[in-house]
């Protein structure tokens, strides 16, 4: 039993955090997704939990309960969209963990696609609603707004350039090219952006140490 601190830097604070893969359907048995496991959002939940917040976890796999975690069970991008939306407009922090899929099929089959003949099959796929970017736009100065970057070269770079477009305070770069950290693995490393500091490189810890180490950051903000 992991019982919620009636103290902590977070005390009373409503933290909204995304986790997981989304996944997009083509028909009633196939979808698109990504190799995003939803460690990294869990352990987010767990390190924000612990310093008396009350969270949020958008989610679309399950795991055994945190306390003072509500997870919300969803699977495709504009569901979680739906869901965060809600939850952003009465909370204080919101965190993007989810590898959110950028793209969707433009329709989705009712019935199962069958083959036929000997051809292929082309998908067009449409875009997807950006969630952090929507979240970053529209919230206010109270409300800090943290998101990731999932990335395989230029991380920082390309990091840097998503605080600024996201609208968040705080971006957290991820190298996913590295197979010993990130999708899937029980470790990461990350590099952390804000608008005023310098970035700070977190070597390679499992993703609990990392986590509470970016929650004691956003307690700073
Ligand atoms: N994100 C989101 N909604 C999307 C796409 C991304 O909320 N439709 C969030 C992710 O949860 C993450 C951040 O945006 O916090 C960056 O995701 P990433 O995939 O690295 O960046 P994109 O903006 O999607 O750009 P690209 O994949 O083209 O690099
Ligand atoms: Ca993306």
């Amino acid at each position: 039993i992991r019982l919620q601190a009636k103290s902590g830097l977070l005390h009373g604070k409503k933290v909204i955090i995304t986790a997981g893969s989304t996944r997009e359907a083509l028909d009633p048995v196939r979808y698109i997704t990504n190799r995003s496991s939803g460690k990294m959002g869990f352990a987010l939940a767990q390190a924000a939990a612990e310093q008396g917040a009350h969270v949020t976890l958008i989610t679309t796999v399950t795991k055994p309960a945190i306390y003072g975690v509500n997870q919300i069970l969803v699977s495709s991008t504009q569901e979680m969209f739906d869901a965060a939306i809600a939850a952003f407009e009465t909370a204080d922090i919101f965190i993007g963990a989810a590898a959110v899929s950028d793209f969707k099929p433009e329709k989705t089959d009712h019935h199962k696609i069958k083959k036929t003949g000997d051809s292929g099959l082309t998908l067009k796929l449409v875009q997807n609603p950006d969630i952090l970017k929507t979240i970053g736009q529209h919230k206010t100065h109270s409300q800090i707004v943290v998101g990731f970057a999932a990335e395989t070269q230029n991380v920082e770079a390309y990091g840097a350039d998503k605080l600024v477009t996201k609208n968040a305070d705080m971006l957290i770069a991820n190298d996913v090219s590295r197979s010993d950290i990130g999708f899937s693995s029980d470790d990461n490393s990350v590099t952390i952006l804000t608008r005023d500091k310098q970035p700070e490189f977190l070597d390679r810890a499992p993703k609990i140490t990392i986590a509470r180490h970016i929650i004691s950051r956003i307690v700073t903000l």
